[in-house]
């Protein structure tokens, strides 16, 4: 089992961040957004974003790092966008192509949960691109579908769905639970 670790971010973390976010990007769209917008992305430009973001509040922006101490995969969070039904939204997650698989999404997911109920959201929802296969490790962390929308991304119009947690404590608790249950 590969060796990970899973912490808040640091204002120096945004570079690697960039990085990764960039290339996962290329590696999960293409073939689902414009290669003229997939080439057009710039870590320089994302480092600034991500910087902006550690800055104001850390404790939003999760990473996981090897042995070595290197970002391997991020995730962050807040209030929700639209505040309707969800307190809560996971913004983005993203592990670095070499790590997927491993477990790194599942432990930094739970983290961004864990934060939004220290930051008292009950609820979370996540939106994920329809045509990425991927939304299913949603499903499959428990998540429901439960909405669906259009919204633009690099100058066209992208369909998405929404999972949710209805229940984050409750959610985190059983998972805990089933961690400490020794397989059979
Ligand atoms: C999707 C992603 C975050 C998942 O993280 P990961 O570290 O690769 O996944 P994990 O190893 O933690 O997987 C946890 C569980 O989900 C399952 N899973 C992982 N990816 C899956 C997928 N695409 N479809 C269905 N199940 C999946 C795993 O098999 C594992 O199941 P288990 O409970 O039997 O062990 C990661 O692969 C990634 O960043 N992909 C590219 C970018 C992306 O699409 N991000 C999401 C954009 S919103």
């Amino acid at each position: 089992m590969e060796e990970f670790h899973v912490r808040v971010a640091r204002p120096g973390d945004a570079a690697r961040i960039a990085r990764l976010d960039v290339d996962t990007w290329r590696a999960t769209y293409a073939g689902i957004l414009t290669n003229s917008f997939l080439v057009a992305l710039s870590a320089p430009r994302r480092e600034l974003g991500w910087a902006t973001v550690i800055e104001r509040e850390p404790r939003d922006v999760r990473v996981a790092t090897d042995a070595q101490g290197t970002v391997i995969g991020f995730g962050s969070c807040g209030r929700s966008r639209d505040r309707a039904e969800f307190a809560g939204e996971v913004f983005t997650l993203y592990i670095g192509q070499d790590w997927q698989n491993l477990g790194i999404g599942r432990q930094l997911l739970l983290s961004l949960f864990e934060r939004l109920v220290d930051q008292g959201c009950g609820s979370a929802i996540i939106w994920v691109l329809r045509d990425n296969p991927n939304r299913y490790f949603y499903q499959r962390l428990g998540g429901q579908e439960v909405r669906r929308k259009k919204f633009p991304v690099g100058g066209s119009q992208v369909e998405a769905t929404g999972y949710a947690w209805r229940d984050l404590p409750r959610f985190l608790e059983t998972t805990a639970r089933a961690k400490d249950t020794p397989e059979t």
